[in-house]
């Protein structure tokens, strides 16, 4: 299953000092005291200390990752740092278990690429999100429609680019799941990446304000 590979391919990074992120959303996200936010693949934890610090005591922080030896690094992280308002939840993205309108800011760092359901992912980013809130993904697209032969390849997907949606399949499904605004705040040039070409961008947007789901 993609999700073991994932599992296993992560659990092992989790031990090495590699870091496959591909780009910033946190420098991006502008997280305000008080609010509560969401990192979605939160990986080692860095970036849920780092809201957790700027939301302070009133604020609140989730980490959710799939992997167990992710989670294990980011729980001792938040534990060396005294984190108290910072939760890691071990989750697949596709379905959070989060309450509905519960959540200010969605922050993402090359992870959405990974599941295999992307439209349900962003789903669950829409139905967390209160009304007017807001998300900041970096993730990559791929430059062509990858060919079906890797689209299931557990260790193509768990490398970053099998599930790699085009940026127009990419911007259709934000746009598809109710969102607006929607901006690209930074993209790189294309680079190759096992047997395809991509790309990375950070993209942001938001829940209209009159929804509740
Ligand atoms: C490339 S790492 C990025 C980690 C972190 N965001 C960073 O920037 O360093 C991707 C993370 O997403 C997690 N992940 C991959 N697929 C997932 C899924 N379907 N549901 C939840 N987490 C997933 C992996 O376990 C891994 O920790």
């Amino acid at each position: 299953m993609i999700t073991d590979a994932i599992n296993k391919r992560y659990s092992s990074l989790s031990e090495t000092t590699c870091c496959l992120s591909c780009g910033g959303a946190i420098n991006y996200a502008n997280p305000l005291v008080g609010e509560v936010c969401v990192d979605l693949g939160s990986g080692r934890g860095n970036d849920v200390v780092r809201l957790a610090e700027t939301v302070g005591n009133n604020g609140y922080v989730y980490g959710i990752d799939i992997s167990e030896g992710m989670i294990a690094k980011a729980q001792s992280l938040i534990e060396k740092f005294d984190i108290t308002n910072a939760k890691i939840i071990q989750s697949n993205l596709e379905n959070i278990p989060l309450q509905d309108n519960s959540v200010d800011v969605v922050i993402s760092n090359c992870t959405i690429n990974h599941a295999s359901n992307k439209k349900a992912v962003w789903s669950e980013i829409f139905r967390i999100l209160k009304p007017a809130g807001r998300f900041v993904v970096s993730d990559i697209y791929a430059t062509h429609e990858i060919a079906a032969e890797y689209k299931n390849d557990p260790q193509a997907v768990a490398e970053c680019w099998a599930g790699a949606s085009t940026r127009a399949t990419y911007l259709y499904t934000l746009e598809e799941t109710g969102f607006e605004s929607i901006n690209i705040l930074e993209e790189s040039l294309p680079y190759a990446k096992g047997k395809a070409e991509v790309a990375s961008f950070t993209v942001t947007g938001k829940k209209p304000i009159d929804k509740i789901r």
